[in-house]
């Protein structure tokens, strides 16, 4: 690929949502997760940030209880024109959003399209960062976030070569690894893909019930992953995979069920990805230990 075909995107920018109970979202996002509510506004939705970006997730009120953004962050104008005559080019529908629309969002620049599956995107440059340092009074340590972006996303797909030529050979997302495990009784089939040095911030193997199946938020001491495990136990959220590691990226986590009904994976120690020197590989276990449905919790079972 030459360098003026090159289209890189920098990281996973910021996820919106929307949700039928934001009063539960709130409460959710800012006591288990441990992030920080911003800029409220009038329809009662209301944003969070976990770093040095302004925001992270937008947080809307509305039915579809589903991922409603997925924002991509590109570096400047110049590539975020790239990415739009790239796509353009490959016959997908672009449209330049208006200045109005980026402001709403906090960016300078910004497209919007959708992607195979009809997922939304939003591919922008100049995200406003905060005007205040990050501080959780819940995840003390903070999260691995910033240059890294927001976290990693496992979404809906249809047909697995259309969704990894778009998103790889059109917006320059390379090939991690692939897991083919059965979990439990399930056939797994998953792709992970890098676009900075976290080892995945994208993921997909199929069709999904909702838009994703979870995200990730990545916490930077292990011990916040116990934290907020005993925090969902407490009754924050119903755990979905008791704690485990990946055999791929090596995070340490648990997954459990926002109020949406998709899930969270609150994890530590994801390990990352150097170009130079990476051989994608493939898994026959989705986890090396632990990550077991929630009955297991029960003891005698
Ligand atoms: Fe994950």
């Amino acid at each position: 690929m030459s360098e003026v075909d090159s289209v890189v995107i920098d990281q996973l920018g910021y996820l919106g949502f929307e949700v039928a109970d934001v009063a539960a979202w709130e409460k959710f996002a800012t006591e288990v997760l441990g992030l920080v509510a911003v800029d409220r506004r009038d329809d009662g939705g209301f944003s969070l940030r976990m770093d040095g970006h302004r925001r992270r997730f937008v947080i809307t009120p509305g039915k579809a209880d589903d991922l409603s953004i997925i924002g991509w962050q590109v570096r400047d104008e110049v590539m975020l024109a790239k990415v739009a005559s790239k796509l353009g080019a490959a016959g997908v529908e672009v449209v330049e959003s208006s200045a109005e629309r980026a402001a709403e969002r906090f960016v300078g620049k910004m497209i919007e399209l959708r992607d195979p599956a009809g997922l939304p995107l939003e591919i922008f440059c100049g995200p406003a960062l905060a005007e205040t340092p990050f501080a959780s009074p819940v995840v003390r340590s903070g999260y691995v976030a910033d240059e890294l972006g927001l976290g990693h996303l496992v979404i809906s797909s249809g047909d697995f070569e259309k969704t990894r030529a778009f998103y790889c050979d059109l917006l320059g997302f390379r090939l991690s690894d692939r897991i083919v495990a059965d979990v439990h009784g399930f056939k797994a089939d998953l792709s992970f893909f890098h676009t900075n040095g976290r080892h995945h911030s994208l993921a997909f193997g199929g069709p999904q019930r909702k838009r994703l199946h979870h995200f990730l938020v990545e916490a930077r001491s292990m011990d916040e992953v116990g934290l907020a495990f005993d925090r969902a136990l407490g009754g924050g959220a119903r755990i979905m995979q008791t704690l485990g590691r990946h055999p791929n990226d090596r995070m340490f986590s648990f997954y459990a069920k926002t109020p949406s009904g998709f899930q969270f994976e609150f994890g530590w120690g994801g390990r990352h990805v150097d170009d130079a020197t990476w051989e994608p590989t493939t898994y026959d276990t989705i986890s090396e230990w632990g990550h077991h449905p929630p009955q297991f919790l029960t003891p005698g079972k």
